[in-house]
């Protein structure tokens, strides 16, 4: 039985009706690491790992939300959503409903059951996959429209302002717009994108550390928070920037008495990591895999040492990963201090890799590592209906 038969023989044990399942995948970012929220250039790539929302709308104004992964249920209402969450998993699909409410949506109840597979803190979207699937299912159950990069952005504010993370665009945005076999090069300013086709001969392998990540944790909330000191300190010499995406490396080391030497690196890193992004972006455009062991290798370093994202699980992960035959490629991928490293691999080479890779990281470490073979898939979709509410959420 597939996910979405499995889920509607849940729901109806659960509610006792029939429902419409919405799956919204996590991502893999394959370079462009905290540029996002400093509107410079990201690319991702969708993969096969999502969560999975039925959804019924109901005659009152309840909200029931069934978690599978967490086996519990939380019952509000439309009228008691509150404007923050209590760091429990239910802020991610409540604050959707939010924020969905705030922008002036006025939706019925409605019976929710959510189902994920995506890892959850390993800085793959788990977050993601929760918020747009269950903005996708609520906006559908009650027969509305939206367009997807307005998906996004509600449910970039839900976790913004609902949960507390202050993450950029990035990860609800390919969530909604992923395209199978593609990455997105997204523009972060202007929210202007364009997929772009993997090379073929290119296997997309996560390694998961192991080391569990936790956005709130506020480190990341930090980096930003940096950033944007940085901004204003530059523009005291260049007053017309609005973010790091408007500053050069030249214009930084002009400017460098500005800034701390912690700014400075935090700056470097941002700048420097988005011309990495558009180099791989044109690499994979010309279908060429010349230089990209150099770009992710110095993508890498920049977080390590720049950035200070980091840990040594994966700086492991990576140095290992690096000597094995058929690599194009390795670095930590997502938000950081701890999670997955992204490597591409040779098909051919790939199986090879994960089994050397997984034994040598665990010797090294003392961890077992889950490393998945992934491909590029498809934004958030309807998958499955047994009920009568056609989904209206265009491309
Ligand atoms: C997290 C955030 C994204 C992005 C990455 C780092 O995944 O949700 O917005 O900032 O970290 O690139």
């Amino acid at each position: 039985m597939n996910k979405a038969h499995e889920l509607l023989t849940s729901f109806k044990a659960r509610f006792g009706t029939g429902a419409s399942v919405y799956r919204a995948p996590g991502r893999v970012n394959l370079i462009g690491e905290h540029t996002d929220y400093n509107e410079g250039f990201v690319l991702p790539a969708a993969i096969g790992f999502s969560c999975w929302v039925g959804i019924a709308p109901r005659g009152d104004r309840k909200l029931i939300v069934y978690s599978e992964n967490f086996g519990e249920a939380q019952e509000t209402t439309w009228d008691a959503l509150g404007s923050r969450g209590s760091g429990h998993w239910s802020d991610y699909p409540l604050g959707v409903a939010w924020a969905l409410q705030e922008a002036g949506y006025r939706l019925r109840g409605a019976d929710i059951y959510i189902a994920g597979d995506v890892p959850l803190g390993a800085g793959l979207s788990s977050s993601a996959a929760i918020e747009v699937s269950t903005g996708y299912a609520l906006l559908s159950a009650a027969g509305d429209a939206m367009d997807r990069t307005k998906l996004a952005l509600l449910c970039q504010r839900a976790e913004n302002e609902y949960v507390g993370a202050r993450v950029g665009i990035m990860d609800q945005f390919v969530s909604c717009h992923g395209r199978a076999g593609h990455a997105l090069l997204i523009d972060c300013g202007s929210l202007e994108y364009r997929a772009i086709r993997l090379p073929a001969k290119l296997s997309l392998v996560i390694c998961n550390t192991m080391v569990k990540h936790k956005l709130q944790a506020g480190d990341y909330n930090v980096r930003r928070a940096e950033c944007e000191e940085a901004v204003r300190k530059l523009s005291a010499a260049m007053p017309t920037i609005r973010s790091l995406r408007d500053v050069n490396l030249e214009q930084l080391a002009q400017n460098r008495s500005l800034l701390s030497e912690t700014l400075y690196r935090r700056c470097r890193h941002i700048i420097s990591e988005n011309e990495r992004v558009r180099r791989v972006a044109e690499l994979f455009e010309q279908g060429k895999t010349e230089g990209l062991r150099e770009v992710m290798a110095a993508s890498h370093q920049s977080m390590r040492g720049d950035y200070e994202i980091s840990c040594r699980e994966l700086d492991t992960m990576v140095e290992i990963a690096e000597r094995q035959r058929g690599v194009y490629g390795a670095r930590m991928t997502g938000g950081g201090f701890g999670g997955c490293t992204i490597n591409f691999v040779d098909v051919e080479h790939a199986a090879e890799f994960q089994r050397r890779v997984s034994a040598e990281y665990e010797s090294a470490i003392g961890l077992h590592p889950d490393i998945y073979l992934c491909e590029a898939s498809q934004g958030a979709e309807l998958v499955e209906t047994t009920a009568d509410n056609l989904p209206k959420v265009t491309r």
